[in-house]
Order: C-alpha cells, then structure tokens, then sequence
C-alpha cells in the first residue's frame, strides 16, 4: 500500500514570503513542495520561474519540489528546472505536440528529474496510455489551471478511478484545484495518493491537524 502524499501549493502564499510559508507548510507536515510555474501564454496567469525556484532551493534544502509547469513549451525549462534543483518536472499533454511528449520525457530523466505529466479537466483520461508506462505520476486536474483557490471538479474522480483500475501498477496518482477538508474525501476514495492542496492550507488555522487528516484519509 503506497504512502498518502501531502503536497502544498505555494501559489496563494504570500510569495514575498516564499521561504518562510513554505517551511511553515513543511514544519507543519507537509511531504512536498508543489510548484505552480505559469508563463502566461499556457494558462493566463504569470507565477514564479527557475531563477526564484532556485533561491527557494537554497533556504530549502532536500525536501521535494515538484515543479507544476503550466508553461507553452514545457522542453524549454527542463535544463534550468533541474539546475534549480527540481525533483519532479510535471508538464501538460495538453502543451506540446503528441509526437513531441517521449522527447519530453527523455530529456526529464535525463537531467534526472521525475516525470510527471498533467491532464486538463477537458482532456480524456486515455491519452495518457501510450506514456503510461514511461510516466512516474499522473496529475489530474481538478480546476482549469491558472488560479489557486478555485472550485473542486468532482466529475474528474471517474479519471482518477479509472487509472486505478486500468493501470493497477501506476504507483502516483496526483490531484490537484479545490482540494480542501471536504474534497479530500472524494480524492481519497477515487484512489489519489499525492494531494495538492493550496488555499485550503495556506488559509487553515491547524494546517498541521489537516494535513495529518488528509494523509490518513487517504492512507485507508
Ligand atoms: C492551479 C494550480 C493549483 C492551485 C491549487 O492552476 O495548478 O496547484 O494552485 O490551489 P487551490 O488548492 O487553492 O485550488
Ligand atoms: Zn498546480
């Protein structure tokens, strides 16, 4: 039985404070980092790029960063995501050419990164199986990417049921938008095992009680 995974999303933090919100996250139990890189041309926002993840690297040493690239041309940032001390590099399917997805793929674990790749609300689930076995965690959507602090897509758990069924040796499943104390329940019961929760946690008042509730739910 894998671990339960819990995973902050930085991006409603107060980002002039990123070091010091992020190891509050951590002090308070979380397992990861979770990274929103937005470019503006792929999602209709602008975040944080290389240059900031790296200075974040150096007030945070070893803990796992996994960098959510909501960017346009996701093969152009696996160099300086790896050199900023990237752990996981999560693209979108939705970002590149089909053709151009197991290039994509090599050259992450080239730079010795973990791969993971992220599937949109209005993407089919099944264009993930010819990279399935190539993948180490699947990231489903549960918002159209852009923004923290959105409403939950209940509907994208029949996504996360279905991999659990499919591909029973596929080992991390990621949910990520509107994951809150309520919307945990669905993630874990679908069968998700890495959670990305943003404003849920950054505006609780015991992030430390949620994060361990959420981990046991999703540890049964
Ligand atoms: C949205 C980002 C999510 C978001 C999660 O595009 O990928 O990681 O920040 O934040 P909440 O949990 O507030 O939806
Ligand atoms: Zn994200």
């Amino acid at each position: 039985q894998l671990k339960g995974l819990i995973g902050p999303s930085i991006l409603n933090a107060d980002l002039s404070k990123l070091a010091d919100e992020s190891r509050r996250l951590l002090d308070a139990g979380a397992d990861y980092l979770h990274l929103d890189v937005m470019d503006g041309h792929f999602v209709p926002n602008l975040t944080i790029g290389h240059p900031v993840i790296k200075c974040l690297r150096k007030n945070i040493p070893k803990v796992y960063f996994d960098a959510h690239m909501m960017v346009a041309k996701p093969e152009q940032w696996i160099e300086e995501m790896a050199g900023a001390g990237v752990n996981q590099y999560t693209f979108h399917i939705e970002s590149t050419p089909t053709e151009n997805v197991p290039n994509i793929i090599r050259k992450i674990k080239e730079a010795d990164m973990k791969v993971g790749i992220g599937i949109k609300p209005k993407t089919d689930i099944n264009v993930i199986s010819e990279f399935i076995n190539d993948i180490d965690v699947v990231l489903i959507m549960t918002v159209e990417p852009g923004f923290g602090g959105q409403k939950f897509m209940g509907d994208m758990m029949e996504k996360i049921r279905w991999l659990r069924k499919t591909y029973p040796q596929l080992l991390h499943i990621e949910v990520d938008g509107g994951v809150n104390m309520k919307t945990i329940n669905d993630c874990a019961e679908a069968g998700a095992n890495m959670i990305v929760s943003g404003s849920a946690l950054i505006e609780s008042k015991q992030p430390n009680k949620d994060m361990e509730q959420m981990r046991q739910l999703i540890d049964e």
